[in-house]
C-alpha cells in the first residue's frame, strides 16, 4: 500500500503584498514574550522543590526523607503527593482558563486576553513569593495557571494574525523559543537563588513578576490585530493597522480576504458540533493525538524535575541545579534548528528524526540508571563521575531532539491544519489536551519513578516509538501549503481520503473564486 510522504505541491500560492516591517517584527517579538511566563513556570518549580529550605518549610516529611534517611530507595525519595500538587495545579487551572479565554479573546480582543493573563499571573507570583503555608503556594500556582491559560490562548493567535503570511511558521516557533528562554531563565535564577539558603526560593517564585510585567506592558502598547478589529466591527481602525503592519498602502486584497474570512466564521453557529462531523475526523484526531503524544515524549520530566532527577542520580544540590541550566541551554539552542529547518526540510522529517533520537536516548538513560541503581534503588557502588556526565549528555541529546521536533511542531502543525470554520474550537481542544496531559505527567511522575524505577524511561521510549509510527503513517507534509488548500492534503492521503467527501472542495473553491478586491480608501 503506497503511503504518501506528503510531497504535495500546491497548485497556486496566495500572495499578499507587504514587507516584514521592523514594526511588525518588533510587535511579534514582544507578543511572543508571552511564552516566557509559561516557560518560567515550567522551569522554576523543579528547582524550588529541590531546595532544602523550601522543603523544610512546606514539606517537612519529604525534607526528612531526603536529608536524613540516606539508606532510602533513591527512586522513591521525592515521592510526595503535595509536592507534585504544587507543580501540577497550574496546568489544571491553565486548562480551564484556555477554554474561557477563547470567548474573551474573540469578544474583547487578543490584547485584553494577554493583559488579563499578565495580571492574573502577576498576582499569583506575588502570593507565591510571600507564601506562609501550602494553601498560599497552591493558590498562587493556580493563579499563575489562569494567567498561562489566557496567554497561551491569545499569544499564538495574535502572532498568526500579525505575522506576514510567508513568515508565519518561523514566527510561530518564536513563541516556542520564548517558552524555552523562560525555562532557561528559571533554571539560572534557581541556580543563584538556591545559594540564599533561607529565602532564596521566595526570590525564585517572585521572579515570575518580571515576565508578567513584560506581558502586561506589552499588551498595553501593542496594536490589536486587524482580524480582531474586523471581528468587532472596527473596519477603519483595522485597515489603518494593516497598512502600518505591512508598511504599504495597497492592502485591499488582504483586507477583503480578512473581512470575507470573518464573515464566513461568523456564519458558523456551532464550531464544536462541526468538529465531530465525519469530514473533520483527521483534524479532530490530530488536535487530540499531537498534544497527547507531545506530553508522552516525557519531556516535562526533564523540564519539571531535572534537578530532582539529577539529585537522584547522585549529584549534589549545586551540580543538580547546574545540570538543569545545561539542559535548559540545549533546549533554547536546538529550537533555532527548527526555526531554520521547518520550512526547508518539512515537518515530517523533523518529527521522525527527533523521534528516533529521543527513543535511543531514553533507552540508553534507562540502561545507565538501571545499571547504577538496579531494582532496589540503592546505588550498587560509587560510580565514577564520567558515568553521571554521560547520563547528562544523553539527556541533553534527548532535549535537543525534542526542541527541534515535537516541541515547536506540536504547536505549529495543529495551528495550520484546521480549516477556519473549526479553527477556534479545535485550537481550544489542542491547548486543553496539552495542559491536561502536562498535568497528568507532572502529577504521576514521582510516583511512577518510585514504582517503575528505571523502567519509567522505557515506558516513555515505548510511546515515542508509537508516536513516530503514527506520524509516519498518518501525518501528511504541510510545508509550503497555503491554509485554504489544506483540505487537498487529506484527500490525497492513503487513509484519511475516505473521510473527505469528493465534493468537499469548499476551501479550495473559496480560494479560487475569490472576488477581485474592492477598492478601499
Ligand atoms: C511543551 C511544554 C514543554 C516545553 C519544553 C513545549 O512545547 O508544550 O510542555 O515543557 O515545550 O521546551
Amino acid at each position: 500500500m503506497p503511503i504518501p510522504s506528503g510531497g504535495f505541491v500546491p497548485q497556486h500560492q496566495k500572495e499578499y503584498p507587504g514587507n516584514a516591517t521592523p514594526f511588525v517584527l518588533a510587535t511579534c517579538i514582544v507578543a511572543a514574550m508571552g511564552g516566557l511566563i509559561f516557560g518560567y513556570d515550567i522551569g522554576i518549580s523543579g528547582g524550588v522543590t529541590s531546595m532544602p529550605s523550601f522543603l523544610k518549610e512546606f514539606f517537612p516529611s519529604v525534607y526528612k526523607k531526603e536529608e536524613l534517611d540516606t539508606s532510602t530507595n533513591q527512586y522513591c525519595k521525592f515521592n510526595s503527593e503535595t509536592v507534585t500538587l504544587f507543580t501540577s495545579t497550574l496546568y489544571v487551572t491553565a486548562l480551564l482558563a484556555s477554554l474561557v479565554a477563547s470567548t474573551v479573546t474573540r469578544k474583547l480582543g487578543r490584547r485584553r486576553s494577554m493583559l488579563f493573563g499578565g495580571l492574573l499571573f502577576c498576582s499569583g507570583a506575588i502570593i507565591n513569593a510571600f507564601a506562609q503555608n501550602v494553601a498560599m503556594l497552591i493558590i498562587g500556582r493556580a493563579l499563575l495557571g489562569f494567567g498561562v491559560g489566557f496567554a497561551n490562548q491569545s499569544v499564538p493567535l495574535y502572532l498568526a494574525e500579525m505575522a506576514p503570511y510567508k513568515y508565519r511558521g518561523a514566527l510561530n516557533i518564536v513563541f516556542q523559543l520564548s517558552i524555552t528562554i523562560g525555562i532557561l531563565v528559571a533554571n539560572v535564577v534557581n541556580y543563584f537563588f538556591a545559594k540564599i539558603y533561607d529565602w532564596g526560593w521566595r526570590l525564585s517564585l517572585g521572579g515570575a513578576t518580571i515576565p508578567a510585567m513584560i506581558i502586561i506592558i506589552g499588551s498595553i502598547v501593542l496594536p490589536d490585530t486587524p482580524n480582531s478589529l474586523i471581528e468587532r466591527g472596527m473596519y477603519d481602525k483595522a485597515i489603518e493597522n494593516l497598512r502600518r503592519i505591512r508598511g504599504i498602502k495597497e492592502v485591499d486584497k488582504e483586507f477583503n480576504d480578512l473581512v470575507e474570512a470573518s464573515k464566513a466564521s461568523n456564519k458558523v453557529d456551532h464550531p464544536w458540533r462541526n468538529l465531530v462531523e465525519r469530514k473533520y475526523r483527521p483534524h479532530l484526531t490530530m488536535a487530540i493525538a499531537i498534544p497527547f503524544f507531545q506530553q508522552f515524549t516525557g519531556i516535562n520530566i526533564i523540564m519539571f524535575y531535572a534537578p530532582v532527577l539529577f539529585k537522584t542520580i547522585g549529584f549534589h544540590d549545586n551540580a543538580s541545579l547546574m545540570s538543569a541550566v545545561i539542559t535548559g541551554a540545549f533546549n533554547v539552542l536546538a529550537t533555532f534548528v527548527s526555526i531554520y529547518g521547518v520550512d526547508k526540510w518539512g515537518r515530517r522529517l523533523l518529527f521522525l528524526q527527533g523521534g528516533v533520537q529521543m527513543l535511543i536516548c531514553q533507552v540508553v538513560v534507562a540502561i545507565f540508571i538501571g545499571v547504577k541503581f538496579g531494582v532496589s534503588g540503592n546505588p550498587a557502588a560509587q560510580l565514577p563521575q564520567w558515568y553521571a556526565m554521560l547520563i547528562v549528555l544523553c539527556i541533553c541529546l534527548y532535549v535537543c531532539a525534542f526542541a527541534w521536533s515535537w516541541g515547536p511542531l506540536a504547536w505549529l502543525v495543529p495551528s495550520e491544519i484546521f480549516p477556519l470554520e473549526i479553527r477556534s474550537a479545535a485550537q481550544s481542544i489542542n491547548v486543553s489536551v496539552n495542559m491536561f496531559f502536562t498535568f497528568v505527567v507532572a502529577q504521576v511522575f514521582l510516583t511512577m519513578l518510585c514504582h517503575l524505577k528505571f523502567g519509567l524511561f522505557l515506558f516513555f521510549a515505548f510511546f515515542i516509538f508509537v508516536m513516530s509510527v503514527f506520524i509516519y503513517f498518518f501525518l501528511t507534509e504541510t510545508k509550503g501549503i497555503p491554509i485554504e488548500e489544506m483540505s487537498i492534503v487529506w484527500k490525497n492521503h492513503w487513509f484519511w481520503c475516505r473521510f473527505i467527501p469528493d465534493n468537499d472542495d469548499n476551501d479550495l473553491e473559496m480560494a479560487k473564486n475569490r472576488q477581485p478586491p474592492k477598492s478601499i480608501n
